[in-house]
């Protein structure tokens, strides 16, 4: 295989194994583009690629920025709170005038789950979901995915626990879903208020005991707490969360057993997670977002394989 199916990346769902393959072994030639002094390749110099945000980021913003800058393309930035969108416009408007100043491919973030899809169905260039609302966050998988790979030489038959806000997260589903295509078992852990009850269909173990999951892991991807997306509280405060569910170093010394720690970020220092595990020697944090610029351009690049021919 030396492309992608589709002309959009909208969700893991919808990748094949043998895709997912091909990106980690694309993002492996920009990993070591990405050591060289001069960290750049022309490969995308002949696109145009506009990102465009309506809800807040900063690692997915800047490492598909950055990613673009790499690779040689001409880049747009377009952000909802300072657009015509605050006069009305609608999505599929905006996104077509932007396309008219001849833009090849679109980052797409928005609060939505399925705006993406929207927009796909409706013009003709590549689509890439930076995250829909609740539903999937694909390159975020694939560097999560690509980072654990990295870390322990393979994913399959491997036990990665996804702990805390699974209910808010897009991070967990399409986690869930690269995941177990490349062969990982998967236990979803928060309190119940915290868990959808559609989670049972995607064939995960479920718990609400943390240290019964953090006994059974290999790789504990630790979840933001998303409280600006909550209607209703979903537990007591902050400070029970933390007290049990927050991952620390006294519930892993009772473990007493390496365990590697991930976070897509951006972390709640001290609510889901506390500060002495999050910059410990087990912790990928970092590693994630550095291998995000790898696994962003590794996505870009292949799309635009698509439009070359
Ligand atoms: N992990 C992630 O999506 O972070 P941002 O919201 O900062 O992009």
């Amino acid at each position: 295989m030396e492309k992608l199916l589709s002309k959009d990346l909208l969700g893991i769902k919808d990748l094949t194994v043998e895709e997912m393959n091909l990106i980690f072994e694309t993002a492996d030639k920009f990993k070591e583009v990405l050591q060289r002094p001069i960290k750049k390749v022309p490969s995308l110099r002949h696109m145009t690629i506009a990102n465009v945000f309506f809800e807040n980021s900063t690692r997915t913003k800047l490492s598909f920025e950055l990613a673009q800058k790499r690779l040689s393309a001409d880049i747009i930035n377009f952000s909802s709170s300072l657009s015509s969108i605050k006069k009305g416009e609608s999505l599929l408007d905006t996104i077509n005038n932007i396309l008219v100043m001849k833009v090849d491919m679109i980052v797409m973030r928005h609060p939505d789950p399925g705006a993406p899809h929207f927009i796909s169905k409706n013009i003709k260039a590549s689509v890439i979901n930076a995250g829909d609302g609740t539903h999937e966050h694909p390159t975020q998988a694939l560097l999560d995915s690509y980072t654990i790979k990295e870390r322990l030489g393979n994913i399959k038959n491997k036990k990665i626990a996804i702990i805390g806000d699974i209910l808010h997260s897009r991070v967990a589903i399409s986690n869930i879903y690269a995941l177990q295509k490349l062969g990982a078992k998967v236990m979803i852990c928060g309190p119940s208020t915290l868990i959808p009850k559609h989670i049972s269909s995607l064939n995960v173990l479920i718990e609400n005991n943390v240290e019964n999951a953090l006994r059974w892991c290999n790789v504990a991807n630790v979840l933001r707490i998303q409280l600006e997306r909550q209607g209703s509280n979903k537990f007591p405060s902050l400070r029970e969360y933390s007290q049990y569910f927050g991952i620390n170093k006294k519930l892993l010394d009772k473990i007493d057993r390496d365990i590697i720690i991930m976070h897509p970020g951006p972390i709640n220092r001290g609510v889901e997670i506390s500060s002495d595990i999050a910059d410990s020697n087990n912790s990928l944090i970092l590693e994630q977002v550095e291998n995000g610029v790898a696994i962003r351009m590794a996505v870009m690049y292949l799309l635009s394989l698509n439009k070359l021919q």
